[in-house]
């Protein structure tokens, strides 16, 4: 935890809290989390929202009807409030327009406090906030989420952006293909990326992950998925950058998601030099495979082209 306040200490992150997606059928994507990805849906309203959970926090994933599927915000959790303050006046003394959420928007969804912000260059949405609501202990059905781990944005103006993060937001580079990929942790969490942000002409979702504690949750979901007609478009295989073994399947408008077992972790004190990672097919998948087309190709980022 932090252990001090001082206004030019950097903040610190917790984790990748959560997800706000854009979806054509509401009902359909419930269904679909809770039924096929194995989350739990918590609270809802009809025609208006969902939150769905996979740990024992509030929500991870929150669902919004709209006639374009993609992503509303992403959202990171701060260690404490000090490092909440510390962002929110940082960013903003940077001259970038940042949004604090009412105590009534924060209190419907389910944290302390929270800003929002957007990335500049590539106009990602970003939310920062503390203190999100516990639930029940959490427990698995379909498959044994444990978190969700990262997601993944094609963006505009690459060179812009992942060195503001860098440099402005503590973000850390734990792996690059150069002209390809950047990943990124949100520091000092210690999961390898929770921010991969790759170089586009435009800025789009490319997938967000699950992770799960055992690999039969890999095995089993391509049966289950086979069996639901859900389309697996890349996996199983093995990712060079973070050693996990993935699974990228598509939500009903078409979103790649990953199932993730196993991902590298950084120590905050002494972590291991970023590498510089050949681009190509034998990095993204040492077995060998290829992806199918719709990989990676569906989720439009709200305020964003
Ligand atoms: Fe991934």
């Amino acid at each position: 935890m932090t252990t001090s306040t001082s206004p030019n200490q950097p903040f610190r992150y917790s984790k990748l809290g959560y997800l706000a997606l854009n979806v054509t059928d509401l009902e359909r994507s419930i269904a679909f989390y809770r039924d096929m990805v194995g989350m739990e849906l918590v609270e809802s309203r009809a025609g208006e929202y969902a939150f769905l959970r996979c740990t024992d926090q509030h929500h991870e994933l929150v669902l919004y009807p709209s006639a374009v599927a993609g992503v509303k915000r992403v959202a990171f959790e701060m260690e404490s409030a000090g490092d909440l303050d510390r962002a929110i006046d940082g960013i903003q003394a940077l001259g970038v327009k940042i949004e604090r959420v009412s105590d009534a928007d924060a209190r419907a969804m389910h944290v302390k406090r929270a800003a929002r912000f957007r990335v500049p260059g590539a106009e990602l949405p970003f939310e920062i906030y503390e203190g999100m609501d516990q639930g029940s202990s959490w427990k698995p059905t379909v498959a044994k989420l444990t978190r969700m781990g990262h997601v993944v944005f094609q963006i505009k103006n690459w060179e812009t952006s992942v060195p503001w993060l860098l440099d402005k937001a503590n973000f850390r580079t734990s792996d690059l293909i150069t002209g390809w990929i950047a990943f990124l942790r949100c520091f000092p969490n210690p999961l390898h990326h929770s921010l991969g942000l790759g170089r586009s002409e435009k800025t789009h979702l490319h997938h967000f992950m699950f992770m799960v504690s055992d690999i039969d949750d890999i095995g089993k979901a391509i049966n289950r998925f086979r069996k639901g007609g859900v389309p697996v478009t890349f996996g199983p295989g093995r990712h060079v950058a973070s050693t996990s073994i993935f699974l990228y399947f598509t939500d009903p408008d078409g979103m790649t998601i990953e199932y993730s077992f196993g991902m590298e972790r950084f120590d905050e004190h002494a972590p291991r030099a970023a590498r510089d990672l050949k681009p190509g097919l034998e990095t993204v998948d040492e077995w060998g495979g290829a992806p199918s087309p719709g990989y990676a190709q569906h989720g439009a980022v709200e305020g964003a082209a």
